[in-house]
């Protein structure tokens, strides 16, 4: 069987690259999802912890929480799924601020973003377009270089996502966090996300949560599961084994060119220049 075109693995919808994992018909309909006030999302642009982050806030929880798909993952039966989860919602996703369901919005739903270095997100991503069958086929890094500089992969432009979100870091219901941060100390900001989720955890469950949600823990904990589609947090694989490659800041150096690093600085302080960033 020859490979997927592009066209079967890819779909626009609103401006933006969905895979087709993401049906459009749930797309059409996700301003119609039902939000509960103590939904928790996790947010993220692809490739910026999204698993690293959905490790640790479920070891927070001592009562009984549901790590659903992302809400843009399936089709339309994802609606129903989701009305049936009985328990607390823990919903990640990688929807922009704009095309997020505005009930979440309204409800005042606990949100966390999860933002990281867009250098290393991108050789992150590049990598995971090599190794995913439900990504289109990328020859050379230079060339996804190009495209992930334009937006012209899935979920778009990591500089309009991050925009979209950083408009609203001050938002009572939304706590931004960095990878990088997360890798220089962990403990202070799963003590910072305790605190945002109003959780009481002692410090000796910290460190071990800490502990539990090192890279090297969390990869030999994959490796010991089978592919379960209710393990995976990304919309574009169920396959957690692509998830855990590296797991380090900066191996952006080992990708990019001078020339290209000249560039990317470039595109960045013009998109970024009203960001706080
Ligand atoms: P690399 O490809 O640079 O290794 P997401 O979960 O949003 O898809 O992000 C995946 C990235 O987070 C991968 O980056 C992965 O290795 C990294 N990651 C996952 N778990 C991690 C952990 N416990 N500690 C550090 N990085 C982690």
């Amino acid at each position: 069987m020859s490979n997927p075109s592009e066209a079967d693995l890819i779909h626009m919808f609103k401006g933006i690259p969905f895979t087709t994992r993401s049906s459009p018909e749930l797309l059409k309909s996700l301003d119609t999802i039902h939000a509960r006030e103590d939904d928790v999302l996790l947010v993220s642009y692809p490739k910026s912890g999204t698993h690293w982050l959905a490790g640790v806030i479920t070891k927070l929880y001592n009562t009984q929480v549901t790590l659903t798909s992302p809400i843009e993952f399936g089709d339309i039966s994802k609606l129903e799924e989701l009305n049936k989860v009985s328990s607390k919602r823990i919903i990640p996703t990688h929807l922009d601020y704009n095309m997020l369901p505005p009930n979440f919005k309204n409800k005042k739903c606990k949100m966390i973003y999860i933002s990281r270095n867009p250098k290393d997100t991108a050789v992150s991503m590049y990598h995971y377009y090599r190794d995913n069958p439900n990504l289109p086929t990328i020859d050379t890094w230079t060339a996804f270089f190009d495209l992930f500089l334009k937006g012209d992969v899935v979920c778009g432009s990591w500089f309009d996502h991050f925009l979209s979100w950083e408009e609203h870091e001050n938002d009572k219901n939304i706590l931004f966090l960095f990878y990088e941060d997360m890798k220089k100390d962990l403990p202070k900001i799963v003590k910072e996300i305790s605190l945002f989720l109003a959780l009481n955890v002692s410090d000796n469950d910290i460190q071990d949560i800490c502990k539990k949600s090192s890279f090297s823990e969390m990869k030999s904990d994959t490796e010991k599961e089978n592919n379960d589609p209710n393990h995976t947090v990304c919309a574009l694989t169920s396959n957690r084994k692509l998830i855990f490659r590296k797991g380090a800041v900066g191996d952006w150096k080992n990708h990019f060119t001078p020339k290209q690093n000249r560039r990317f600085e470039e595109i960045f302080n013009e998109k970024m220049k009203l960001s706080k960033m």
